[in-house]
């Protein structure tokens, strides 16, 4: 079964900027492929913090830098992992639901914009990293 991790990537949004600055639009089913439930953003974290550090059984997210710089490393519990780099308020990175993401390296004026596909339920969070190798295994194996 192919994992979800190869379902990652890039996104790049169009910038409509004209003399007065810049203007960057995010549509649910059209930039982004699901319909936003949910927006929540991150900062004031520490270069040394980690966030993240979980999967989601049933929410996919696009993650964007609107201002600053942080990285998020993302893994499919077989050993396999890749890091991205998010600098620039018109790109964002899609994260469907089953990879595991740490969030890191925050510069001190990131902020971290998160569209969710679901509003939020805590128990489709796995917060234990062996519990998603169990629930990966149990999936692909
Ligand atoms: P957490 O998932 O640890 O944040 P991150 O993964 O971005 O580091 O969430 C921190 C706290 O906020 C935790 O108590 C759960 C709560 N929370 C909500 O109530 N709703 C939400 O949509 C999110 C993302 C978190």
């Amino acid at each position: 079964m192919e994992h979800n991790i190869n379902k990652v990537k890039m996104l790049e949004f169009p910038q409509h900027g004209d003399e007065r600055g810049h203007l960057v639009i995010v549509e649910g089913n059209k930039d982004i492929p699901f319909e936003i439930k949910r927006a929540f953003y991150i900062y004031g974290s520490d270069a040394d913090v980690v966030r993240g550090q979980h999967a989601n059984r049933e929410s996919e997210f696009v993650l964007i830098n609107v201002a600053g710089k942080s990285k998020v490393r993302v893994k499919d519990g077989e050993g396999n992992e890749a890091i991205f780099c998010l600098n620039r308020p018109h790109t964002g990175i899609y994260l469907p639901t089953m990879v595991w993401k740490d969030m890191y390296d925050f510069s001190s004026d990131s902020v971290l914009l998160v569209l969710a596909s679901t509003h939020y339920t805590p128990n489709e969070y796995i917060r234990d990293y062996d519990d998603f190798v169990k629930e990966i295994k149990g999936a692909t194996g």
